[in-house]
């Protein structure tokens, strides 16, 4: 998980119900390096242990004039936009709150730098209607994982998302990135079915890395159980046929296409409709081939920008390359697979990046590490592009 080494954060909170989990949400971001003050209004303490906060490594503050005159002593304010009147409280910490957005929007006219926690009906709650858009273009709104609830509770890994976003190079504002992940499955009868090992890791990694910098994103993913990235739109699908169809709706208006999806080149020339019986069978199965869904992309008539990615075992290279060329990509994101510490479940990965006339190695790190530098690489690369494609002279 990425790390927010030395992040200054002001976290605001008044009481309510919704601060007892501010432990925990502390907690993740003290281990992740940020340093995190709380401002808090006179009555947090009567929700949750702030003796326990202090342990955790919070600098506390109680005293909201400081705060608004040092506001740019921070990196990313966190606001809980907790109602204190929800539960027994007497209200007092919720104009306090309002005060406080108040001289943030004077004193940095957009909503950059702040990720609020709350549902959009809190949102509307604290703050006037002209500003609840621009938080929502400019900022970011977290809501809580189950709706509007007495007692909310909010994604910890969405709120690091968020918080390494304020920070992270905006290298693609304005762009839409459509990016595909994880396996597809080909079924063989409603039991059975061909897939592959692809985790979907580093597809989910990358489509969170271009959302932090700033892109609207859509994941298109196989069969995998990960959680959903902060931010980014997310469409299923099992098959290669299923996600060439969610590909096909998705694609137009998109700026940049990144197929990270391990999907599978062949299927069952039949899927049968009841489970087949043991020697019922003929022991082989006819198989047909699948779409190439990025070739089928970059072929289109104003293609996207579009990055392959090339899993080898052997000749790295020379594969990858010949798959830039074959399919007509504008990159393309090579590994060894088949070896102990990369590819597949590993959490690490050790991309060599090539391009017609150029490649970058990026040395072994996390998926997390490895996707926001393919990003980078993307965003100049893409402005490269770009430039020529709109002069007449694209790759
Ligand atoms: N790809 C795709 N549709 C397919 C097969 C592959 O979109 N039916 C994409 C993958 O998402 C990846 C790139 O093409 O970005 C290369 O995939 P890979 O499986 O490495 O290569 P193949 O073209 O399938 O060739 P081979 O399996 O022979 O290595």
């Amino acid at each position: 998980m990425s790390s927010l080494d030395n992040q200054k954060i002001l976290f605001c909170v008044s009481g309510g119900p919704a601060a007892y989990q501010l432990p925990e949400l502390v907690a993740a971001l003290v281990e992740r390096n940020a340093q995190v003050t709380l401002l808090m209004s006179a009555d947090t303490g009567n929700w949750v242990s702030l003796l326990l906060l202090e342990k955790l490594g919070a600098n506390l503050m109680v005293e909201p004039a400081t705060a608004v005159n040092e506001l740019d002593r921070f990196d990313t304010r966190i606001i809980l936009l907790s109602d204190p009147d929800d539960g027994a409280g007497d209200g007092t910490g919720e104009p306090w709150l309002k005060t406080l957005l108040v001289c943030l929007i004077e004193a940095q006219h957009d909503w950059s730098g702040t990720v609020c926690l709350g549902s959009s009906s809190e949102l509307e709650r604290f703050l006037p209607e002209s500003q609840t858009g621009l938080i929502k273009e400019t900022g970011v709104l977290i809501p809580p994982l189950l709706g509007d609830t007495r007692l909310p509770k909010f994604d910890p890994f969405a709120i690091i998302a968020a918080v390494v976003r304020s920070r992270a190079a905006q290298l693609l504002v304005g762009k839409r990135v459509l990016v595909t992940a994880g396996p597809t499955f080909e079924d063989i009868d409603p039991v059975r079915f061909i897939g592959n090992r692809s985790s979907g890791k580093m597809g989910y990694a990358v489509a969170a890395a271009a959302w932090q910098a700033g892109a609207e994103v859509t994941l298109v993913t196989g069969p995998v159980a990960r959680p959903t990235p902060q931010g980014v739109a997310v469409i299923r699908a099992r098959s290669a046929i299923d996600m060439q169809a969610a590909v096909d709706g998705m694609i137009d208006g998109q700026d940049i296409y990144i197929s990270s999806a391990a999907v599978a080149d062949y299927r069952p020339e039949q899927t049968q409709p009841h489970k087949i019986k043991k020697g019922s069978s003929p022991t082989s199965l006819s198989l047909v081939a699948n779409p190439d869904l990025l070739a089928r992309v970059a072929a289109r008539p104003s293609p996207p920008f579009c990055v392959g990615f090339a899993a080898e075992t052997e000749q790295l290279e020379e594969y990858a390359r010949g798959k830039l060329v074959n399919k007509k990509l504008q990159m393309i994101a090579a590994n060894l697979v088949g070896d102990a510490d990369g590819g597949f479940e590993s959490d690490q990965n050790h991309l060599h990046l090539y391009w017609p006339g150029g490649e970058r190695q990026l040395p072994r790190s996390s998926k997390a590490e490895q996707a926001r530098q393919l990003i980078g690489a993307i965003a100049e690369r893409f402005n490269d592009w770009n430039g020529c494609e709109e002069t007449g002279h694209g790759e």
